[in-house]
């Protein structure tokens, strides 16, 4: 088999928001890609043995004594090396050229014009002008700006109020752009991405669902010989797609233990074990642990201190049915690539984390178990693309997120369990309609939030008091953000009218219009 690991690109981050979004990109065209901090040693980086190397964006100056720049090997391993916005700049001033500060940023669309006969820009072209120079349009970012180009440089690509917005030195392969090639507003972004890492450094497209899942059943056996393998099953994506791979490889030496706390959406419990335990057969036990739950959240309403009480409960019943489970040596955990660069950037040296979230850590340190961590080099898109592939259905793959705590922080205040009766039918109906008409995959989460208050309604000639729920729904790409979703009026009106008639305990149905920040997404 084609060793996956065999062809990658090194992405220097220098802080950029948007670095992760290049390692996805290069992703996208089939090649591996990891971000490492800008200022990795000369021997990692040889050691690591990149086909090319990116220089991505930040908000330094280069202008600035001690500005971050990369080590010196990057031009002179003959590699091909491409700058992006800061990257651009630093490449610019470690080569010869010359970089101005400025305090203005610009931010935004702009036409650039293509300059020169690069490879990188090869058959590119989104208009052509009178004078029939080629233009392009583009997401461009810049402050400072290079005023000089080095020796052996060719000018690439120019604006009006940037007049060197690209560079390139074909005999070293060295490009340098002032925009952002990795956001989609560069209209063909991405076919310069590829004409680099495939043209240009002689990439493959190796990187690819089924050969990645490939690789990982021979790393887990490897790993795992023939010992037991323990995972914590949520029902979300991460841990779902570490069930189905780790099944492939190992098959009966995972068990996985899933928790149903009583604080789940409606079935779920239920279709997590038809889909696991009945349809593929993978072992999993089933804790019915809601009573417990519950009983740990009698009288507390603070939001903080519920979230305790969940996270504490799970670790017990997790660990109690753990225990039951004799020689068990390794415990799997769905850490994605994010996470790892997270704790890589929160800490120094090479991180290996037992993420806090209180669904997959916790258990005690004389249990002794090991990791396995198959999607640990993935980011989320791929994560899914591999569920498909690995025969979980779509609408589990791509559903949305649900927090650990589960309806425990949709229910404000105390928890009980009529209120957790009522929230899940009322959740239902609303994500049923969101994908009746086709909003659900529009919407990045949705769901129900129960008030404990009660409002008027009329029902025949009775006046009546029941409960008020919110409905939200949001979209955003990072979850650190989000806009409220603008729903059309017929569904939610039909949503509203569904939950009152539907639902003895409701009379009211509100539409929650906040956007984050300053309301969170929860409302807890
Ligand atoms: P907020 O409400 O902070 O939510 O805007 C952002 C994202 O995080 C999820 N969330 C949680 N997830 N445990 C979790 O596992 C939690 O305690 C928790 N609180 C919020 C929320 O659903 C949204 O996706």
């Amino acid at each position: 088999m084609t060793d996956i690991h065999s062809q990658k690109i090194l992405i220097l981050d220098f802080g950029s928001q948007y670095t992760q979004l290049i390692a996805r990109r290069v992703r996208e065209l089939g090649v591996l890609s990891e971000i490492r901090s800008w200022d990795m040693p000369a021997a990692d980086i040889e050691e690591f043995a990149p086909k090319a190397i990116i220089l991505a964006g930040g908000p330094e100056s280069v202008t600035e004594v001690d500005g971050p720049k990369a080590a010196d090997v990057v031009y002179t391993m003959g590699l091909p090396v491409l700058g992006i916005c800061y990257g651009m700049q630093t490449m610019a001033q470690e080569l010869g050229g010359k970089v101005e500060a400025s305090d203005i940023r610009e931010f935004g669309y702009a036409q650039i014009k293509s300059e020169g006969d690069s490879k990188l820009f090869k058959n590119i072209s989104d208009h052509v002008n009178d004078k029939g120079e080629k233009l392009l349009d583009v997401w461009m970012s810049h402050g400072d700006k290079v005023v000089a180009i080095p020796e052996g440089f060719k000018l690439m690509a120019s604006t009006e109020s940037c007049p060197i917005a690209g560079m390139y030195n074909e005999e070293k392969n060295f490009y340098g752009v002032q925009f952002h090639p990795e956001v989609t507003h560069s209209l063909q972004g991405g076919r310069m991405l590829e004409h680099f890492i495939k043209d240009i450094a002689g990439c493959e497209g190796l990187w690819t669902p089924a050969n990645i899942i490939e690789d990982q059943i021979k790393r887990v056996q490897k790993q795992v010989g023939d010992k037991k393998v323990l995972l914590g099953l949520s029902g979300g994506v991460d841990s779902s797609v570490v069930a189905a791979l780790l099944h492939k490889a190992i098959g009966d030496q995972l068990t996985c233990v899933f928790v149903d706390n009583g604080l789940l959406r409606k079935n779920e419990g239920d279709m997590v074990m038809d889909m696991f335990a009945k349809n593929m057969g993978v072992k999993v036990i089933r804790s019915d642990a809601a009573d417990l739950f519950l009983g740990a959240l009698k009288g507390v309403s603070d939001p903080e201190l519920k979230r305790k009480a969940i996270g504490n409960t799970f670790i017990e019943v997790f660990d109690k049915e753990a225990t039951a489970i004799k020689d068990v040596d390794f415990l799997a955990q769905g850490t994605i690539y994010p996470d790892v660069i997270e704790s890589a950037a929160s800490k120094t040296g090479k991180a290996h984390v037992i993420k806090s979230h209180h669904n997959v850590g916790g258990l005690p340190d004389d249990m002794k178990m090991d990791l396995v961590e198959p999607l640990r080099e993935l980011f989320k898109d791929e994560v899914r693309k591999i569920g498909l592939e690995l025969g979980l259905p779509y609408d589990m793959v791509y559903r949305h997120p649900f927090p650990g705590p589960g309806l425990g922080v949709r229910i404000l205040g105390e928890v009980k369990k009529e209120y957790c009766d009522i929230l899940r039918e009322a959740d239902a109906i609303f994500i049923e309609e969101l994908h009746n008409f086709d909003w659900y995959h529009k919407t990045s989460q949705a769901f129900v939030v129960f008030l404990p208050v009660k409002s008027v309604g009329v029902v025949g000639d009775q006046r009546r008091y029941e409960w008020v729920v919110s409905l939200r729904a949001v979209e955003t790409i990072d979850f650190m953000t989000a806009r409220w979703a603008h729903l059309p009026y017929e569904l939610l009106e039909k949503v509203s009218n569904r939950i009152i008639n539907e639902i003895e305990h409701i009379s009211r149905v509100a539409y929650d219009v906040s956007s984050k920040p300053p309301a969170t997404i929860e409302w807890e």
